[in-house]
């Protein structure tokens, strides 16, 4: 039996709502989703291997990519650490010198120590140390 009622202006404002809200809906639930789950979109428990470890000499580092987080991998006389180049404070890149055997941030002049510490500066926290693996030659690096 079909209806002989006609779509009213208010049932089509209604449908128009409904499908506006669930497209916005879906739109903020989706990144929050994937920002929860990061192993769901490849950022998980990932372990990659440092290119090159081999050819490194103590006090070298190098910048890799680990999930989606800049990593300094430096190394020293007894083998390599690793440490998230994220900056506990603002979240700004450190970079590592090998003369001052220090981190530095460049946004609040924030400095950390070769273990990650904070030597000075507004961090309220040490860097994130990541986990090296050394097998032979090969060095892999992966979240604590
Ligand atoms: S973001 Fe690094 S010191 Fe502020």
């Amino acid at each position: 039996m079909e209806s002989n009622e006609k779509p009213t202006r208010r049932s089509f404002l209604d449908l128009v709502i409904a499908v506006f809200s669930a497209i916005t809906a879906a739109a903020l639930a989706i990144p929050a989703l994937a920002y929860l789950w990061p192993a769901a979109r490849g950022g998980g428990a990932e372990r990659v291997q440092l290119e090159g470890a081999a050819d490194m000499t103590a006090g070298q580092s190098k910048t890799i990519r680990v999930g989606s987080t800049a990593v300094v991998v430096v190394k020293d006389r007894d083998g390599f650490n690793a440490f998230s180049a994220v900056c506990t404070h603002l979240g700004c890149l450190v970079t590592w010198s090998s003369e001052q055997k220090q981190f530095f941030c460049p946004c609040h002049a924030a400095v950390f120590g070769a273990d990650g510490g904070v030597l000075s500066g507004p961090p309220p926290t040490p860097l994130v140390r990541y986990t090296v693996i050394e097998l032979g030659d090969e060095v892999y690096i992966s979240p604590a």
